[in-house]
């Protein structure tokens, strides 16, 4: 049992014990339902107080639990509620640092509760495709009112719990303790206070016994169906949430319950909340690398070095300085320096404009900024991201001189997105502090960090840049060297896919429009257009060097040489209005793809929807297959958290390999064996990768 039971002269107190956020498993409600007996049957105990201990009040029901046969072992949350609410004494919520989800919903079956400021307060659920499933819905809203419970319902967003004992008529809280360090003491003050009252022939306050109403039911109910159902989209959760509320406004407390259960059960299996439960585990999972424990310390970053003030450079120092990290900006030339800091400046001053930003806080990023020309300011600097030309002379040029002014112990980045940086640690005395930290553009905005583990890298600086990337707000996943990394060399096969359909017969629009109504944010041809098909083109030129039997569409190559390089040059695949960037389907380019065919001796044919998604979705799955078998990525959910995070995947699908296990990587292998007979694609990659193979054999998942 993972509750702890004490008694302090006439009061009970229930301890939560479930690091790290006392989760309710089975053997936590166990200890809950234990304490709580024991305490009826002591007649020396006259109220009882419920916390919890370490760094959460409770954190909900315990997610791991889901799907398994624990989840449904009585004594469910609900029957833990049930036997609090019939407590003969009173039961005391003492709420600290976070009560979220199921945790929230058990204070709110106390009789009373009592929280500490700065508590977190959130009924999350959705975010994790769900619903509150222990009275959440129905009792939130008699203690907050309709519109704040739905709001906080619908959101998932955490409330301070100080703005909430503030909000009219709340009857959340009993009171604000006046410290989160006397909040067990005054616990302990108000069941006395609560067992004297009682002991006076009072009934025990229920929440379930409040009025829940909201003035105008029906109108605000349609309208925030409308207002949930124009945002929610592929999400099914909101919708239910608002119906959930709705019972609780229009039913008995029991049936509305009994509505809340029906909903939360409906959405438990749905694959939306699969997928989201998955991305909330792969999230925290891609922190954790297998060979570096927590016994790794990781070293201190005081002050950072950016060398570049380019397009990466400018955005990669935006981080720091918004976390309030200090940064040096190293360039060649003044005038690339103020040509950078005049970027980063108009950023910021959007941000300022529309109001996300405050302008004392703006300034202060600016003050953490130092430029430079010389080497001789980096000496003070932790680390150092490189983040000059991608060219391996260039880059090496600088790591020798990083080398030679840099501080022992320094941590040397770089930025490159393609260049093995084994090659570029080599030429330094210090392999071991060289890593590769690959952003992505806009690096101000874009969420995803790739790690990149050279062959020397040692274990603390690899800590050390997990622990740098949640300061900055970036999700780290790591990848070992190899062409493209993860998400890259990814990337490559789901465009070469791209150009094959075309080729047969599908438009870059159709391609583009199957995919997004898959959920992608953007198809391979929009994408290619905003960030340039020159950078593919110089790729494929590589290629034709280092593989020459590798099988490209040479529509491509046709386009760039017709200058078209995208939205920098007004055309791409689309063509696009001065200033504008809505796509345009092109008769040019149509022409140019038919052409190409003609000599090819292709007769185009009618390609389904289905088999677009299909092959670009499942080249994404079997490059990140070979990815994982060759160890290059630790853990398919992290090949996850690079599509989530960086190209735009479907968060409500969970990533390209927990799509692939959903789908049954069996169904998947078929899928690729028939695409591999298809004269006009490339059969051999189309083979099943051998891992990818063996699971679908053995009726395995990647995850
Ligand atoms: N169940 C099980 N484990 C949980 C958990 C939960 N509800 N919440 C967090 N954890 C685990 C995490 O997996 C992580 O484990 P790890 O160290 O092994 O990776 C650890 O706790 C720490 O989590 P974070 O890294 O997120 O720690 P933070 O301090 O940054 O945040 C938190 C703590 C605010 C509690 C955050 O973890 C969080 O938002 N958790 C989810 C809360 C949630 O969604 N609760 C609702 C659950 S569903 C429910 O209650 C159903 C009910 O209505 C019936
Ligand atoms: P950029 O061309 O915009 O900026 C490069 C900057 O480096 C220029 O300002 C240049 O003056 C400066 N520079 C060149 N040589 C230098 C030297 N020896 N010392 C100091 N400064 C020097 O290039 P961008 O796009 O910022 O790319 C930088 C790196 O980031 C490259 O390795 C690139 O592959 C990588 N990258 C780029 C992404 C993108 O979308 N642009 C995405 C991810 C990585």
């Amino acid at each position: 049992m993972t509750a702890e039971y004490k008694v302090q002269g006439d009061v009970a107190v229930i301890s939560m014990n479930n690091p790290p956020v006392n989760g309710l498993g089975y053997a936590t409600r166990l200890g809950i339902v234990d304490g709580l007996n024991k305490a009826s049957a002591d007649a020396k105990v006259k109220a009882i107080v419920i916390t919890g201990l370490g760094k959460a009040f409770s954190g909900g029901a315990d997610i791991h639990e889901f799907g398994t046969p624990k989840a449904l072992q009585q004594p469910n949350l609900l029957a833990v509620i049930d036997t609090i609410e019939h407590s003969a004494k009173p039961v005391i919520a003492a709420i600290h640092s976070v009560a979220m989800g199921g945790g929230l919903e058990l204070a709110l079956g106390c009789h009373y509760r009592i929280a500490a400021p700065g508590a977190q307060i959130a009924l999350p659920e959705v975010k994790l495709g769900l619903l509150p499933g222990a009275g959440g819905t129905q009792r939130l809203p008699r203690v907050l009112g309709v519109e704040n419970a739905l709001n906080m319902i619908v959101s998932g967003q955490a409330v301070k719990s100080e703005m909430l004992a503030m909000a009219p008529r709340q009857k959340l809280f009993d009171k604000l303790a006046k410290s989160a360090d006397s909040l067990m003491e005054e616990a302990i003050e108000l069941a006395q206070k609560a067992a004297a009252d009682h002991a006076k022939g009072g009934a025990l306050p229920l929440v379930r016994n409040l009025p829940c109403k909201h003035p105008q039911n029906d109108a605000y109910f349609e309208f925030a169906r409308n207002t949930v159902e124009a945002t929610a989209k592929n999400y099914p959760a909101p919708l239910k949430c608002v119906d959930a509320v709705a019972a609780a406004a229009t039913k008995k407390f029991e049936d509305g319950l009994a509505t809340e259960r029906q909903l939360f059960g409906q959405l438990m299996l749905t694959p939306e909340s699969a997928a989201l439960r998955h991305v909330f585990f792969a999230q925290r999972a891609a922190s954790k690398i297998p060979d570096v424990g927590s016994d790794v310390k990781p070293r201190d970053v005081k002050r950072v070095a950016v060398i570049g003030a380019g397009t990466m450079g400018g955005g990669i120092s935006m981080n720091f300085l918004s976390a309030g990290i200090p940064v040096t900006m190293l360039e060649v030339k003044q005038e690339a320096l103020d040509h950078g800091v005049g970027i980063m400046r108009k950023n910021y001053e959007a941000r300022v404009k529309k109001g996300k930003l405050k302008q004392d806080k703006y300034d202060a990023c600016m003050a953490l900024l130092k430029t430079t020309l010389s080497y001789d300011d980096l000496k003070d600097c932790d680390m150092v991201i490189e983040a000059v030309f991608e060219n391996m002379d260039v880059k090496q040029a600088v790591f020798k001189k990083l080398d030679e002014v840099m501080k022992p112990g320094a941590i040397l980045a770089t930025n490159t997105s393609t260049l093995d940086v084994n090659q570029i640690a080599a030429v330094t005395k210090r392999p071991q502090d060289v890593v590769g930290t690959h952003f992505f553009s806009p690096a101000n905005v874009m969420k995803l960090l790739e790690v990149v583990r050279a062959d020397k890298t040692a274990k603390d600086v690899l800590a050390t840049i997990m622990v740098l990337a949640k300061k900055i707000k970036k999700t780290a996943v790591v990848a070992r060297v190899c062409d493209g990394f993860i998400g890259n060399r990814m990337v490559e096969q789901y465009v070469r896919q791209g150009g094959f359909l075309v080729d047969e017969g599908a438009t870059p629009e159709q391609v583009d429009k199957a995919i997004e109504k898959f959920g992608f944010a953007m198809g391979p041809f929009r994408m290619g257009d905003l960030a340039g098909n020159d950078i593919g083109w110089a790729i494929r030129k590589r290629r034709a060097q280092e593989h020459p039997g590798m099988k490209y569409s040479g529509t491509a190559d046709l386009l760039c040489e017709m200058g078209r390089f995208g939205q920098k040059t007004g055309a791409g695949w689309y063509d696009y209005q001065p200033g504008q960037r809505k796509p345009v389907p092109s008769k040019v380019v149509l022409d140019m793809i038919d052409k190409y065919r003609k000599d090819q001796g292709v007769t185009p044919r009618k390609i389904s929807s289905e088999e677009i998604v299909g092959r670009l979705v499942y080249s994404l799955v079997n490059e990140g297959a070979r990815i994982l078998e060759e160890g290059i990525a630790n853990k398919a959910s992290d090949i996850d958290m690079v599509y989530l995070m960086g190209y735009g995947f479907p968060v409500w699908r969970g990533g390209p390999m927990h799509y692939a296990d959903q789908v049954g990587l069996f169904n998947v292998a078929q899928a690729m064996n028939r695409f591999a007979q298809n004269p006009r694609d490339d059969a051999k990659f189309w083979q099943p990768a051998p891992l990818l193979a063996k699971l679908a054999a053995d009726g395995k998942t990647f995850n």
